[in-house]
């Protein structure tokens, strides 16, 4: 059965038991809603980067791991009132325990199940493994970079100052030097200890180089001006304006393919 409008009935009705929850808060309501709008946009990014790359992958496997990489999240926040795994529990676990708790793995034939399983799992490591099945790679490549994606956009939008991400986190105009000598080398930064607003900031700003596998998906991030929506959010200080140029001119040196 392969039915692309169930997996939203599906989702719809699970993600629907925590928002229309009757004791629930406008804050926890937003929370649960945003993590509702992230998972249609990482399904819509994901198969627009599928089709534009012509990946020979299988859309059906795309969508589902689209949609449903971070169900997971509605549990956890509800339990935890926190998206911070290191505070809480690692959600893409969760994830795959309400896929299989629900039944909702089994709409996906059984041997296709250890892509989305692997797929889902390593869509929030540090950094994605060195994998040899090159067809894993492409669905966890794939999910990388339409959640970063995203992440992008939600960041442009964002009123910074309310973000749940930066619950407990300095606005001094501070980065690291662990953090900035990370990104100025392409180097992912451990996310769970960063103590300031801006370096929050600039680390997402740092996936683009460390943590973008497309072509596609930066050419998406250069026609929606993300870049500059995020550092407009940031305080520009001579680190953050560094950090946003070298990441610019990298956008732009991998369009013309002078590097991968
Ligand atoms: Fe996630």
């Amino acid at each position: 059965m392969k039915d692309f409008k169930k997996f939203e009935e599906i989702f719809e009705e699970y993600t629907n038991r925590y928002i229309n929850k009757e004791d629930i808060d406008e804050g926890r309501k937003l929370n649960f809603s945003n993590k509702k709008i992230h998972s249609y946009h990482v399904r819509d990014n994901i198969l627009e980067i599928a089709k534009a790359e012509n990946l020979k992958v299988d859309m059906f496997i795309v969508e589902f791991i689209g949609l449903f990489h971070d169900i997971g999240r509605f549990y956890q926040y509800d339990k935890y009132e926190t998206f911070n795994d290191a505070k809480s529990q690692n959600h893409a676990k969760l994830t795959i325990k309400v896929l299989e708790d629900e039944g909702i793995l089994n709409i996906i034939d059984y041997e296709d199940r250890p892509y989305v399983v692997d797929a889902i799992l390593m869509h929030n490591l540090q950094d994605l493994p060195r994998l040899k099945d090159k067809k894993m790679y492409l669905y966890a490549a794939l999910l990388r970079d339409a959640d970063k994606l995203d992440g992008f956009r939600s960041i442009s939008v964002a009123e910074s100052k309310d973000s749940v991400y930066f619950k407990n986190k300095s606005d001094a105009p501070i980065i690291s030097d662990r953090v900035y000598e990370s990104i100025l080398n392409k180097k992912s930064v451990y996310k769970y200890d960063l103590t300031t607003i801006l370096e929050s900031q600039i680390v997402a700003l740092g996936y683009i180089t460390s943590d973008i596998n497309f072509r596609t998906t930066l050419k998406l991030i250069k026609e929606n001006d993300y870049t500059k929506k995020m550092f407009e959010k940031m305080q520009d200080t001579p680190m953050s304006r560094k950090i946003y140029n070298f990441v610019n001119e990298y956008i732009d040196r991998r369009l013309c393919n002078e590097e991968e």
